[in-house]
């Protein structure tokens, strides 16, 4: 029986059969544990079960000499330093596909909130300004027909694309165009690649400029992709219409951080794989990549 740690309860009953085979202790708050904290627990660690809120870095694998096998509940892997990990030999898992169609779903869902402005409208209707049907006011854009750029053509891009599908909409993909291309281009630019030294800041001040001014952009990525500041100014001074985002940089934005001010912009807490099944089956993956880790065998969800 190895000693396993598990960062916070994730929901399913995948658990159990970890519970089963091993020695599990959950961390129980509904924050994570501080770095301090974290490391503490992994002293005598063998196995790690890891959100994207932990980070796993060299300070934490020092702490932790016995661990030999880490999942992390998430199909990303920008909170883990890969190249340590392997240097060390301890292999890192991940939960692909099955947050796949959830995380488009809600890229989808982003987009047409701010095409047709349902944050106002709805905020409106909740505070009495629905007086009556009003010819000219709360007017979106046509998703129908429209051209969205999908900036990542993995597999939650190709998800997003097999919806827009659905609209009519012309899908330019990173995959067949250049990304100055593709942003001067599209009316809806939705961003899919994973956080890495070269996706950081992709969508820039100069990136922004290149948009139209018509146009909207989606973020269920990572924040760290956009360069948040200038996605700020460029909504600000109207250099693009509109921003629905589902991740920001960092997670969550201090109270008072400029992104809550910010007009036509949509923010929503990271909730991109929140739904039940694909929580349930992300918490499965993570635990047969552990006790695949554990038992010295390859794991069947290996980080890339
Ligand atoms: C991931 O898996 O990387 C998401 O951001 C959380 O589900």
């Amino acid at each position: 029986m190895a000693s396993v740690f598990v960062t916070r309860a994730v929901p399913g009953e995948a658990l159990e059969r970890l519970r089963r085979a091993h020695e599990v202790t959950v961390w129980d708050g509904a924050l994570p544990p501080a770095p301090a904290a974290l490391r503490a627990a992994l002293a005598d660690a063998e196995g790690l079960l890891c959100l994207l809120t932990e980070r796993v870095d060299g300070a934490l694998l020092d702490a932790a000499p016995r661990l030999r096998a880490i999942a992390n509940y998430a199909v990303g892997t920008d909170n883990i330093d890969l190249e340590l990990t392997r240097a060390r030999g301890i292999p890192v898992g991940v939960t692909p596909d099955v947050l796949t169609e959830a995380t488009a779903d809600l890229a989808f869902a982003l987009l047409l909130a701010a095409a047709r402005r349902l944050p106002e409208a709805a905020a409106a209707a909740r505070e009495g300004a629905w007086r009556t049907w009003e010819p000219g006011r709360w007017l979106g854009v046509e998703v129908d027909g429209a051209t969205l750029g999908i900036v990542g053509f993995g597999r939650i891009g190709r998800a997003v694309a097999r919806r827009a599908e659905g609209f009519r909409m012309s899908v330019l993909s990173s995959a067949d165009t250049d990304l100055d291309h593709l942003l001067a281009e599209s009316d809806f630019v939705s961003l899919h690649v994973p956080l890495t030294p070269r996706t950081r800041h992709l969508i820039d001040a100069a990136a922004l400029k290149r948009m139209r001014r018509t146009a909207i952009l989606v973020n269920t990525a990572r924040g760290g992709v956009i360069d948040q500041a200038a996605l700020i100014d460029a909504l600000r001074s109207g250099e693009i219409a509109g921003a629905a985002i589902d991740v920001t940089d960092p997670e969550p934005p201090a109270a008072g951080d400029p992104i809550y001010a910010t007009p036509n912009l949509l923010v929503v807490p990271h909730i991109g794989s929140a739904t039940r099944t694909a929580r349930e089956r992300m918490t499965e993956l993570a635990v047969e990549n552990l006790l695949a880790g554990l038992d010295g065998r390859p794991m069947p969800h290996p980080a890339p």
